[in-house]
């Protein structure tokens, strides 16, 4: 299978202060290959790297070491811009122009005639959730929620196969939030590939099928969510939760089981228990005091956690 996103080696020094003579690596051989379909999370905390990645994709700044590919070409063919969607993090454009002749400028840059315009900016001003009444105003009088809207609006605009997003749910109020995440679940739903860093945990485990998380320029997690979820925790936990049963009456599992715990619910009680071979004891445990069974869940460790054991300590 053609990687969407194929990223080898790639490494960015700045340049800083006088002369230019000292430099700051902000990334450092990084590898990174995203398939198609997929919704790539891109992690890591202030200063990790994501933009300084995200920019050389975008071919507006150049790498001092290694390359990419993007759709089967390298990041210097400018071509491939014509099949990318891209939202910078804190969008911003000429603001005297109104959402809707923003819309329209970037139409006319992807060559689009002037009825496909139109309908392809009320097409997309609407799937992004912002009003008709603002699409006719100018961008200086909008919110940073709606200024987020508007940048995903147009990176839409020539229906890009791949779409690129830095931090899209920066600045969105919980509604934005949501209405943003079910937007770019869609855009996985019409087959795009969406690539696109956050710092927002919850978003990027609600949505994103893989993840790779940076730290000091450099790799240090990536695959499946799930399964780096998984692989991560060491021995799985299991609640189990059970109707027609009072605590009191499973005060026996504890005992047998190191390390259970049992609580309370309102129509029954649940038991927290670490390792697979616990289960059946449990279960019968339950049938023995009279209670059903209603739920077996296994508790993930969350991304939260990851994330902070990934991006601290040594
Ligand atoms: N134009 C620049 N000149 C010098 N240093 C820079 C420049 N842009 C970024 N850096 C440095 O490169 C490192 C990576 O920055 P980058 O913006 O890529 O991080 P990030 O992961 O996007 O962070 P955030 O989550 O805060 O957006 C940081 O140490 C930053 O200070
Ligand atoms: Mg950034």
């Amino acid at each position: 299978m053609e990687h969407v996103i194929e990223i080898e080696g790639l490494t960015k020094d700045y340049e800083k202060g006088f002369l230019k003579k000292k430099k700051i690596r902000a990334l450092e051989g990084l590898d990174l290959k995203v398939e198609p379909g997929q919704i790539f999370g891109f992690l890591g905390g202030n200063g990790a790297g994501k933009t300084t990645t995200i920019k050389i994709l975008m071919g507006l700044i150049f790498p001092t070491g290694g390359s990419a590919k993007i759709l089967g070409a390298d990041i210097s063919d400018v071509k491939i811009h014509s099949r990318i969607g891209y939202c910078p993090e804190n969008p911003y454009f000429y603001d005297y122009l109104k959402a809707n002749e923003l819309m329209d400028y970037f139409g006319r840059l992807f060559g689009l005639e002037t009825a496909k315009r139109k309908a392809v900016t009320e097409e997309l001003l609407t799937k992004v959730g912002l009003e008709e009444k603002d699409w006719n105003r100018q961008l200086r009088k909008f919110s940073k929620g709606m200024l987020q809207r508007v940048g995903i609006a147009q990176s839409l605009v020539n229906d890009p196969e791949l779409v690129v997003l830095d931090e899209p749910m920066s600045g969105l109020d919980p509604v934005g939030r949501r209405e943003i995440r079910e937007l770019i679940a869609g855009l996985r739903q019409s087959g795009k590939t969406v690539f696109m860093s956050s710092h927002i945990l919850s978003d990027i485990e609600a949505l994103c099928d893989n993840v790779a998380i940076l730290r000091g320029g450099k790799l240090v997690a990536t695959g499946r969510l799930d399964e780096l979820l998984a692989s991560e925790g060491g021995e799985r936990t299991f609640e189990v939760n059970a109707n027609g049963v009072k605590a009191i009456d499973l005060i026996g599992i504890p005992g047998s089981i190191r390390g259970a715990v049992v609580t309370e619910k309102p129509s029954g009680a649940s038991i927290q228990v670490a390792g697979d071979e616990h289960l059946s004891t449990v279960l019968a445990e339950i049938k023995k005091a009279g209670g059903n069974v209603v739920s077996v869940q296994p508790v993930r460790q969350s991304l939260e956690e990851l994330f902070v054991k990934e991006t601290s300590g040594s």
